[in-house]
């Protein structure tokens, strides 16, 4: 496989919902935070495989803003699994070269995370090999929302006239306005829908589900994805034609959608 990150065949931006850790577990008559933690090594195995093939950001559903409502144990032992999985594995990610940002709801988590979250992201931040987002206590709905009281905050302050909002200035104030969309979002675990995750950011997202479970993640199954993913053409509500003269990516504007 080509490790050209310039590439159309490799997507720039690759977005996950990483779903089958309780199911992974219960198969084997154990506990879900069992699996759980079976789905924490998974997460590096993606990493690995980002940064062999040259994708430039990774975007991680780790926990949604509905997550809060599982059993309380449950959520407990997740929180000390990702204060866990940061403490023991952002030294060895930062000399890879990896980048590490956390997107979400970031007051509702215990200061003992958001602490290392903060850490984490001040360590990593010159960083350029691989962009790692972690959507964590994040919703897509909440994203937009808070998007959009952003552009209120503007145009209460005066600084913003209404009839200047589109979908430029409301696509910047939402998660990860600074990088390309995801080209690629991928689903373990059999359920095809997106949960709540990037709303805004898949609009032209090439989608792609598969029945492993999240703590089974191989290199086979991504590059699966990623052949899938190399024969499709993409046209961002364009003809055929237009699109073949695109840059990879899509048109700069999010027009003529249909
Ligand atoms: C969904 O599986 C998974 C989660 C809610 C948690 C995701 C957490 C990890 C992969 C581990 C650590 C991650 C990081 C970034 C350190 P599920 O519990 O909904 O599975 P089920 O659908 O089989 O019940």
């Amino acid at each position: 496989m080509s490790s050209d990150p310039a590439s159309p065949r490799i997507p720039r931006h690759l977005a996950v919902i990483m779903d089958g850790n309780g199911r992974w577990a219960q198969r084997r008559r154990r506990p879900r935070m069992i699996g759980h933690r079976a789905g924490a090594r998974a997460v590096n195995v993606c990493i690995d495989f980002c940064l062999d093939v040259g994708i430039e950001a990774l975007t991680l559903f780790a926990f949604s803003s509905e997550n809060w409502g599982r059993p309380e144990d449950e959520v407990g032992a997740l929180m000390k699994l990702f204060l866990g999985a940061l403490e023991r594995e952002v030294d060895e990610l930062d000399r890879r070269g990896v980048r590490i940002r956390f997107i979400g709801e970031r007051d509702r988590f215990a200061e003992a995370i958001r602490a290392r979250m903060a850490a984490s992201e001040t360590q990593t931040a010159g960083n350029t090999r691989l962009q790692l987002n972690i959507a964590a206590s994040y919703g897509g709905r909440w994203d937009i929302v808070q998007a959009t009281r952003a552009l209120a905050r503007d145009v209460a302050a005066g600084r913003l006239d209404p009839e200047a909002i589109d979908e430029a200035l409301l696509g910047a104030r939402v998660a990860l306005a600074d990088l390309p969309a995801p080209d690629l979002f991928i689903r373990t675990g059999g359920d095809m829908r997106i949960s709540n995750f990037l709303l805004w950011q898949l609009a032209y997202t090439e989608l792609w589900f598969t029945e492993t479970l999240w703590p089974e993640l191989d290199t086979a199954t991504l590059r699966r994805a990623l052949a899938d993913y190399a024969s499709r053409e993409r046209r961002f509500g364009l003809t055929g034609e237009q699109a073949a003269g695109m840059q990879p990516g899509g048109p700069t504007k999010p027009e003529n959608n249909e």
